[in-house]
């Protein structure tokens, strides 16, 4: 039988293929993440569980849109709000019974800044029969006004200590997830490794506010008071498609300092080419969040084939032959090559005459474009090769090449 291309090993763990869905609302209960193992996932961390159940407010997402589509998400919503006795007794049993062999089960657990909370919550996901555990110091909002999530994720001494004491309560492998909210991720990875960790995930949501209701002067999302007046808002999480470039650093931050830790990527993976885009700079699973929320657990299908089909267009085989191969193409700036001539060049037939590189390049470029006749022109003595023109351009119909 031909070997499955998808296949990766995490942390001994074997995965079918690399997409899990991460902490958050598709797992929140056991009926979702059966039909998403249904519907070809690899794995689920499950919706964070605590001692106590949370309650949440109501709104609790906002979004940012460019031309009306979402581009990223923010949200006020904490931890699982069903008792910790629903997940151990009936819903992991559940899902263990109702989704295939190879269906990758995280449970995914918190605690506060005392570790003994940490040993006997992995004791008991423990004894569940999930594969693995992801410890949450990274939750960016509520938590951390308890001293839990990112309050220990923004320190390495308590990342090492609870690391520690979760390792003391399980022979599983675990994962620790990250917060963005730091200057320096490297040290809190470390720290993590030190205390015991088998693999780190990354990225948990990036602190903000997402916006304001100009009419009301409320910043959104709001959450509504019993009689829907008052809404007030507070600093939430944001993901999706806009936060994948601090994804795409931190996770290649941890790859380059720790080269042999496995790393579970995640922050706005959409597309197949996003998930290249992780595995390229060192993780080799991937978690999805708002992709889902948004469009469902389908989209599990697109992913896989498009992975499929640019690892065989590729001829790399396997996944893991993927795995961090954009790394050794960032330096540091000062290493970066500097004055290379290079120059824009206009690819006449895909440009539509849209005109925004000519605005763009007149105000805050060179002035290197112009109309020649009925085309838009690059003067390569003017350009500059900065790149302004290809980020503007709305058909993708600027080139760069070699000063002629
Ligand atoms: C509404 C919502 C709830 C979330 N709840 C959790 C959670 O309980 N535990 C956790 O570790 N991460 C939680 N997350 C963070 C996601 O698991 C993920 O780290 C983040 O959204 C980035 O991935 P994405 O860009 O694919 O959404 C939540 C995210 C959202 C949007
Ligand atoms: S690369 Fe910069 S300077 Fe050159 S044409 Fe484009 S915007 Fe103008």
């Amino acid at each position: 039988m031909a070997e499955n291309p998808l296949a990766i090993d995490f942390t001994g763990i074997p995965f079918e293929n690399p997409f899990m869905l991460s902490s958050a609302p598709p797992t929140l209960d056991a009926k979702r993440v059966i039909r998403a193992a249904k519907l070809g996932w690899g794995g689920a961390v499950l919706k964070t569980v605590m001692e106590e159940p949370t309650v949440d407010p109501r709104t609790r997402l906002g979004a940012i849109r460019v031309h009306g589509k979402p581009i990223g998400m923010n949200n006020i919503e904490l931890l699982s709000r069903h008792p910790l006795k629903t997940w151990t007794d009936s819903w992991i049993p559940e899902i263990k019974e109702k989704t295939p062999k190879d269906f990758v089960i995280v449970a995914s657990i918190m605690s506060g800044p005392e570790p003994e909370g940490w040993t006997t919550m992995a004791e008991t996901l423990s004894r569940t029969g999930v594969n693995a555990l992801e410890l949450n110091v990274s939750c960016p909002h509520g938590s951390p006004e308890k001293h839990m999530g990112a309050f220990i994720g923004q320190n390495p001494d308590l990342v090492q200590k609870v690391t520690k004491a979760a390792k003391k309560g399980t022979d599983l492998p675990i994962f620790v997830k990250l917060t963005p909210n730091v200057t320096d991720i490297v040290p809190i990875a470390k720290a993590a490794v030190q205390g015991g960790a088998n693999a780190l995930s990354a990225i948990n949501t990036v602190e903000s506010l997402i916006g304001i209701d100009i009419e009301t002067a409320t910043p959104l999302p709001f959450a509504y008071d019993a009689e829907l007046s008052n809404p007030q808002s507070t600093y939430g999480g944001f993901c999706g498609p806009a936060v994948r470039p601090i994804g795409l650093r931190f996770v290649s931050q941890i790859a380059k300092a720790l080269p042999n830790i496995p790393i579970s990527g995640m922050g706005g993976i959409e597309r197949w080419e996003n998930a290249v885009e992780y595995l390229m700079v060192g993780a080799s699973t991937l978690q999805i969040c708002t992709a889902v929320m948004w469009y469902g657990f389908k989209i599990i299908q697109n992913l896989k084939k498009g992975l499929i089909q640019f690892i065989a267009r590729k001829k790399y085989g396997t996944l893991s032959k993927i795995v961090g191969n954009a790394l050794p193409n960032i330096t540091s700036w000062t290493a970066l090559p500097k004055l290379s001539p290079v120059v824009a060049r206009i690819i006449h037939k895909k440009c539509n005459l849209g005109k925004e590189c000519l605005v763009a390049c007149a105000d805050a470029g060179y002035q290197a474009i112009r109309m020649k006749g009925k085309q838009l022109v690059v003067d390569p003595e003017k350009c500059d090769g900065c790149g302004l023109c290809a980020v503007v351009c709305r058909a993708n119909a600027i080139e760069f090449i070699k000063k002629p």
